[in-house]
């Protein structure tokens, strides 16, 4: 076993200045504790096809276990030279499918789908699950009769790019024979047979097609990642299989909950695809780390000069912000070194990453370059690149938590499940033997992560969901059939939230204005948003707004060496009344240069978030449109405030003497974020988009109000004691609908 080599002084491929800058990378660099990880080793070549005869021919009711699996041997000289992607790319795209590990079930898994009409797929990352299961079914003349094949995905980034590389294999245009659907954007037309989709549009197609007539398979693909929209598919899914006897189901997992969706699609048969996992060594940190993202950016480094080519890194963090930090402070670096090391290729992955930047994460690595991939979770399971040979995991995730009892959401970072670092390190493994770093200790994997990630249904808002279970006339939410059900009281703050945006009436009946609700992919808080500006005339500048807001990422960059003028350039958008005002104003200005890229450059302004809030705030046109509700424009910012307040009018937060920031209802202490136009001013009372944890509780996006128009907008939900200063009130007792009301 190789050690993790520490460079020092001496090492004559360090150039000097490296180790002057990098002080204490030298002498006192991290050290590491190793541990071997032997999870799910299969042995490639002549032996994984012996394999096959024996142990997978009959995979319909046998399964591998996952404890044989690790007692299985295997040595690195057993394993076959890791395929560069260089020399991958030499190989056709019929080639490539061919070495894919589903390639020898094809028939099998034809076969297994005539015969059942449900069947649960487990296999590893990267077999082929999602790019050849799909064309296996449409080669095999499933789209005959004009029906379709569908294939969920729960993320955009891997709806987009998976499609795009299938429809490269089948040799079309995307969105003609192959397509996409995500939210805002829809690439397929009625030609289109393989279509992906993100689980949340599928869901949405419900609203449209209850039984899903046009779709002879669905495929409810990443299963394991559990994500709501994923849970609340399997129930519904399940139902329709009942009474649409023609439509195959297929639930495709890579990790090992298979047994789990087999129970609960009563016993549906297990095809099992062994994948090829290489042993991938692991090395914890052996005291905690105080400053993460600096030591993963000597981790990088590191390895970029120790470790031999080829090999990519691929390094976990937890969302976009990271991400920029890591590469602004990586490049610089770089720069820094100059010549004296071979390239490194750095590649941002996220959820919100433009569709040009995503088609280069496939791209092979140059020779004698090193490609490092900076990505959040979607890198663990829904996104495949090839050529890592090193993982650097920071073992944190963040995730949306809700506390039902305060209403409170929040996005938080926390530490992943060890299934989640198990994954993460197996993503060392997929090409050959790689190495998998844990900015962690032993100890902390060991006692301080869950075994299993909690589903996001335990743990999120229902608002949107439930609404949208309600419009597709499911009353009945506690007996749904859920595979795992969400709390109680999560249940019940979705309804009294609805209730209290006027969607559901006191029978817990669904009005017409939360039918109307229901018809924007958004959550109901948007979704009343827009609808309220009808009554306010001001459509066209809550639509841009709201899709400021659902673009999710930064809208300005702060280039290190350029602060000072990227922070003059983003004062000087402040509009009085907050950041939502702010936002709608570097809209419109983007707007008047008739949305030029150059002038985007010249205030520090991302054009490419630019670009996608455009195209949303096209879709939102379109969706007015449906609810007839005619644009009509103001610059009266009083009612645009007003129409934003009917929507988060839950989101009020109220400064107390001792000078700080309450939640009005809730009696939470809470920050302005340092971001926001308002940081400074800090008006009596506030409404905030969203709540982010980090060191303190921020509210991101927050303009100010006043205390009378929450009255005006929901007379129902603040009582006049609310309203006053927050320091003299106790909490609030239980109010409104009782819940057994709301339940029927
Ligand atoms: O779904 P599963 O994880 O089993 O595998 P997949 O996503 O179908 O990926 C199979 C192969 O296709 C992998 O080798 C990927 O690297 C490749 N692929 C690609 O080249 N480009 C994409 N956009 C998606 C997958
Ligand atoms: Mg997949």
């Amino acid at each position: 076993i190789q050690r993790y080599h520490v460079p020092d002084a001496s090492t004559k491929s360090i150039p000097s200045t490296y180790i002057e800058e990098e002080e204490g990378l030298g002498g006192d660099g991290r050290r590491w504790e190793e541990e071997q990880f032997t999870a799910a080793i299969f042995k490639p070549g002549a032996k994984d096809a012996k394999r096959k005869d024996e142990d997978f021919d009959l995979l319909l009711d046998e399964t591998i276990d996952f404890a044989e699996a690790l007692q299985m041997p295997g040595t690195s000289e057993e394993l076959t030279p890791q395929l560069t992607s260089a020399e991958k790319r030499k190989l056709t795209i019929e080639e490539t499918r061919k070495s894919l590990p589903v390639y020898a079930f094809r028939e099998q898994f034809i076969e297994a789908i005539k015969q059942y009409q449900v069947i649960i797929i487990e296999g590893e990352t990267g077999s082929g699950k999602t790019t050849q299961l799909p064309q296996y079914l449409y080669e095999a003349g499933f789209c005959e009769g004009k029906k379709r094949i569908g294939c969920t995905q729960p993320r955009r980034v891997a709806a987009m790019s998976v499609a795009a590389r299938v429809a490269e294999e089948v040799g079309s245009k995307l969105g003609s024979t192959v397509g996409y659907s995500i939210r805002f954007e829809d690439c397929t037309t009625e030609r289109t047979m393989i279509k992906y989709m993100t689980d949340g549009m599928l869901l949405r197609e419900f609203l449209n097609e209850p039984d899903l007539a046009s779709y002879s398979v669905m495929m409810i693909d990443e299963a394991h990642e559990r994500t709501l929209h994923t849970d609340i598919l399997f129930g519904l899914v399940k139902d329709i299989a009942r009474f649409r006897k023609d439509l195959k189901l297929l639930i495709s997992s890579a990790t090992l909950d298979a047994k789990k969706f087999s129970r609960f699609f009563d016993d549906a048969p297990i095809f099992q695809i062994p994948g090829r996992r290489f042993p991938v060594q692991i090395y914890y940190t052996k005291a905690p780390e105080a400053d993460y993202i600096d030591a993963a950016i000597i981790s990088i480094l590191q390895i970029h000069l120790t470790q031999p080519l080829p090999g990519d890194i691929l390094v976990f963090l937890t969302g976009q912000e990271e991400i920029e930090t890591v590469q602004e402070a990586l490049t610089e670096r770089i720069k820094n070194l100059g010549s004296r090391i071979k390239e490194l290729v750095i590649l941002p992955v996220y959820a919100n990453l433009p569709s040009d930047m995503q088609v280069k994460i496939f791209e092979p690595t140059p020779p004698n370059a090193r490609k490092v991939v900076l990505a959040t979770n979607i890198a663990e399971t829904s996104v495949t690149i090839d050529g890592i040979a090193y993982v650097i995991d920071l073992g944190f995730v963040k995730q949306t938590s809700f506390d039902a009892r305060s209403g409170v959401e929040y996005l938080n970072v926390v530490t992943i499940s060890k299934a989640a670092a198990n994954q993460r390190a197996g993503r060392a493994g997929r090409t050959g033997p790689g190495k998998c770093f844990r900015l962690y200790t032993a100890w902390a994997y060991k006692h301080e992560l869950e075994d299993q990630p909690i589903p996001e249904i335990q743990r999120t808002n229902l608002g949107n969901v439930v609404l949208m279970l309600l419009s597709l006339g499911i009353h009945d939410l506690v007996h749904f059939d859920f595979l795992d059900p969400p709390p109680h009281e999560t249940l019940v703050a979705a309804l009294e939230h609805l209730f209290a945006l006027g969607a559901l009436n006191h029978k817990g009946m669904l009005t017409k204005l939360g039918r109307r609700m229901a018809e924007f992919p958004c959550d109901p808080s948007m979704s009343k948003m827009l609808v309220a500006s009808e009554k306010y005339e001001c459509t066209e500048e809550i639509i841009t707004i709201a899709a400021m807001l659902s673009v999710n990422a930064a809208v300005f960059y702060r280039p290190k060496a350029m602060i000072i003028h990227a922070d003059t350039a983003r004062k000087s958008f402040w509009s009085p009344g907050g950041d939502h005002l702010t936002l709608l104003s570097i809209y419109n200005k983007w707007k008047e240069t008739n949305f030029s890229m150059q002038w985007c450059m010249e205030n520090f302004i991302q054009y490419r978030t630019m670009k996608r809030a455009r195209e949303i705030r096209e879709q939102l046109k379109g969706l007015l449109e449906r609810v007839e509700i005619e644009p009509k424009s103001s610059t009266d910012t009083i009612a645009i405030r007003k129409a934003i307040t009917s929507g988060y009018f839950k989101n009020l937060a109220g400064l107390d003497k001792s000078g700080q920031y309450k939640t009005a209802k809730q009696r939470h202490t809470v920050q302005i974020h340092p971001n926001s136009c308002l940081f400074e001013d800090r008006p009596r009372w506030i409404i905030y988009y969203e709540l982010v944890f980090t060191t303190k509780e921020f509210m991101r996006e927050v303009m100010e109000v006043e205390s009378n128009w929450v009255q005006e907008v929901a007379p129902h939900y603040y009582k006049s004691g609310d309203l006053e200063d927050p320091t003299n009130k106790k909490m609030p007792k239980q109010r409104g609908k009782t819940k057994a009301e709301l339940m029927q």
